[in-house]
């Protein structure tokens, strides 16, 4: 039987490489559907959590990893043997910046390598991670042929955006179209095939090229429309009119509108990471991207702009930000996940403690998180902590929070995301929202 074959017969088994925020969804996902899986990972802790048949991605539940892992449906790895066992091979892994600008392509490079070094002719290898355009025709590919074998002529190669939204209830894996190309129509062809195993909807196109770019595409779209959200909440605290209640009448248009909020910074691996390899590659090419340097640039005040709020807020009841207590509620980067990278919260905190504030914060999904500069770990939202606190900062809006407790015995609260409004009482302020 040939590839395309043994995949309708779903006679096929799958090495996924990385198992974090994205493979770990996608791996479970293709072992529910009956194929073999198989989880390279070079991390020894995941490894051992998933080996006992536990989770560590909120949205994963143990109980749907235990089984697949005890009936061998889905093995987690650090032995790269499996990927020569596999048919397809999906790439993965982080693709950060470092300096703050500068696309990492290193775990893209380094898993490129290992995959070459097990490579045999007939496979499909898949890149998932985010990267701008050309990465895996003319950085992936070369890495691959290292092998000796020729992508089109002696394996297939292709890419696919990962677009998963971790926290989202209505949309996963199945009802979130994937988009997919391979350096050739065969490879397109046996991309499209595999993940239609596991997505109800797949959408072609005509070159890896053209998948990349669109998911920038798509990840800048959401940083230019956060920032002129953000732009528009300052404009609006300094003339006095509420910025949710405008959105929120704004978004009753049935046409040509859709909400984006401000808040108190972007976070996540995506959209504060992503716009910045497009920046890269579009200096390569000698374009300005002005919107994405404007949305930069906005976006990445607004965590300044909250500890001024929390500053002046604390003057105006004769109180200095140096030594007051300060909470934080939500350090995660948003609503009802515990993924603290990038997270504004983490950098409102740091800006605070550096203004001589003293710093705790509560969430119920972020047990503790570690800044660089010390650990930090989550104190019970109990009336007393609120009680003691000079301010305290919702920077993330998690659902499972007692906010009437907050309102009840918070004596100043600076609302980034507008949780409060609709309860608050007299004396409880809401940053933007004036
Ligand atoms: N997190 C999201 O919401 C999201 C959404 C869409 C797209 N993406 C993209 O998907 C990619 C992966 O992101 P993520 O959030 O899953 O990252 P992650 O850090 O959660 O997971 C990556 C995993 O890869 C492992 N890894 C690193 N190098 C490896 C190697 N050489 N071999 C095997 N394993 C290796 C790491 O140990 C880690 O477990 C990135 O390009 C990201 O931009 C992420």
């Amino acid at each position: 039987m040939n590839l395309s074959d043994r995949i309708a017969a779903r006679d096929v088994r799958i090495t996924v490489v990385g198992l974090g925020y994205v493979g770990l969804p996608l791996a479970v996902e293709f072992a529910q559907a009956g194929v073999r899986v198989s989880g390279y990972e070079i991390d020894p802790l995941k490894l051992e959590i998933l080996r006992q048949g536990e989770s560590y991605i909120g949205d994963v539940p143990s109980d749907r990893i235990r089984p697949l892992v005890e009936s061998g449906s889905f093995t987690p790895t650090r032995d790269p043997g499996c990927i020569s066992q596999s048919d397809v091979v999906i790439i993965c892994v982080p693709t950060p910046c470092v300096n703050g600008h500068e696309p990492d392509l290193s775990f893209v490079q380094c898993a490129g390598r290992t995959v070459s070094e097990n490579l045999r002719a007939g496979q499909l290898v898949i890149l998932e991670s985010t990267s701008f355009p050309g990465t895996t025709e003319e950085m992936l590919q070369p890495i691959l042929e290292k092998s000796g074998l020729k992508a089109g002529q002696d394996f297939h190669l292709a890419f696919s955006p990962e677009r998963i939204d971790p926290g989202n209830p209505t949309y996963g894996i199945r009802n979130t179209p994937k988009v997919v190309a391979g350096t050739l129509p065969d490879a397109t062809a046996l991309a499209e095939q595999v993940y239609r195993i596991v997505a109800e909807e797949v959408r072609c196109v005509s070159s890896p090229r053209v998948a990349e770019m669109s998911k920038l595409y798509e990840n800048t779209f959401r940083h230019v429309n956060i920032a002129f959200a953000n732009e528009m909440a300052l404009l609006c605290e300094e003339m006095g009119i509420p910025i949710w209640e405008v959105i929120e009448a704004a978004s009753t248009k049935p046409f040509g509108f859709m909400p984006f909020h401000p808040g108190p910074g972007v976070g996540g691996h995506c959209i504060p990471v992503d716009p910045q390899y497009l920046l890269y590659k579009a200096r390569q090419c000698g374009c300005d991207l002005k919107f994405v340097e404007l949305a930069n640039e906005i976006n990445e005040k607004m965590p300044v702009r909250v500890v001024e709020k929390v500053k002046d807020a604390l003057h105006e009841r004769g109180k200095s930000l140096d030594g007051a207590k300060v909470l934080v509620l939500g350090v995660a980067y948003k609503k009802d996940i515990d993924d603290v990278r990038e997270s504004p919260a983490i950098k409102v905190i740091a800006r605070l403690l550096k203004a001589g504030a003293r710093v705790r914060y509560h969430d119920p999904l972020v047990g503790s998180f570690d800044n660089g500069v010390g650990r930090f770990e989550s104190v019970d939202l109990t009336p007393a902590a609120l009680r003691e606190s000079d301010c305290v900062v919702i920077c993330t809006d998690h659902t499972d929070v007692n906010y009437d407790r907050v309102i009840a015995h918070g004596s100043l609260v600076i609302d980034t995301r507008d949780t409060l409004r609709r309860r608050a009482s007299d004396g409880k302020r809401t940053l933007l929202d004036v």
